[in-house]
């Protein structure tokens, strides 16, 4: 091979893993706590909690509030209305996360006037939540440019909501539901549901009277010792 070859050759091995490893060590070391003073841009951020590296876009990060022993993934969104609009530095919380809740890898929040997770809710990769929709009645003027509407948001405490979802304005979804990956959430969503598909249904559900109505598909095995160090939710477990 001739030496110029190979010392592009070389010299390609070399950037690539200088920045591998750069990333690697970013992704250790860009973590970010409570206690580090990046964090005191957000609202609140609670003992424990992290938001791994790199982090999302945010507008407005003083109107989110993070409760305690939250994990957030890498690139998930935190937008409080859109980088030119300014929320007063005293404003309410406009998006509140629970405490112990965690956040997969490159979900959205993207409100403007209230989204809330309760405690202990697990969000899987890449869920869209949001606060308002454009209107479109006009029917000349840019649908982009039409004034926004806002519906508060709400996820009850220990609700697991699977990958590819997305929640709409409005959806108030009960505690400890199951939301079903790829479904569109919208409405109201008792508790204890099980929700899937396009529009969001309830598939299955849970009541006192009637334990789990259809019945579970699988025999579910829980290990001895199992959870480890979860607190049960009010009046459960
Ligand atoms: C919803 C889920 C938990 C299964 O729950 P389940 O109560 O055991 O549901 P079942 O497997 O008994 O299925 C019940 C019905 O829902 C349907 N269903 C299940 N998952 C669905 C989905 N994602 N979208 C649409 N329909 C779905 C099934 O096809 C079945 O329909 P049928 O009765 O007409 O045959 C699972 O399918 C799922 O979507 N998991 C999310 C995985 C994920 O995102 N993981 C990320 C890790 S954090």
């Amino acid at each position: 091979m001739p030496v110029r070859s190979t010392i592009r050759t070389e010299a390609r091995r070399l950037a690539a893993t200088t920045a591998n490893r750069a990333w690697a060590w970013a992704k250790r070391h860009g973590v970010v706590d409570a206690t580090h003073p990046l964090a005191a841009e957000l609202g609140a951020m609670g003992e424990g909690s992290y938001i791994a590296f790199p982090p999302g876009d945010r507008c407005n990060p003083h109107a989110v509030h993070i409760g305690r022993e939250c994990v957030l993934g890498a690139d998930v969104t935190l937008a409080v209305g859109m980088p030119t609009e300014v929320y007063p530095p005293d404003c309410p919380p406009v998006i509140e996360i629970g405490d112990r809740t965690t956040v997969g890898k490159g979900c959205w929040f993207v409100a403007r006037e209230r989204l809330v997770l309760e405690h202990d809710v697990t969000l899987a990769p890449n869920v869209y939540i949001t606060d308002h929709n454009h209107t479109y009645a006009d029917p000349w003027l840019p649908v982009g440019k039409q004034i926004l509407q806002c519906d508060p948001v709400r996820v009850g405490s220990g609700t697991w909501i699977g990958t590819n979802v997305v929640v709409l304005p409005g959806s108030d979804i009960g505690r400890n539901c199951a939301i079903a990956a790829g479904t569109v959430v919208r409405g109201v969503i008792p508790d204890h549901s099980v929700v899937a598909g396009v529009p969001g249904k309830v598939i299955r559900r849970w009541t006192d009277d009637d334990g789990w109505q259809p019945p579970l598909t699988r025999e579910v095995v829980v290990l001895e010792g199992w959870p480890v160090g979860v607190p049960p939710l009010d009046g459960e477990g």
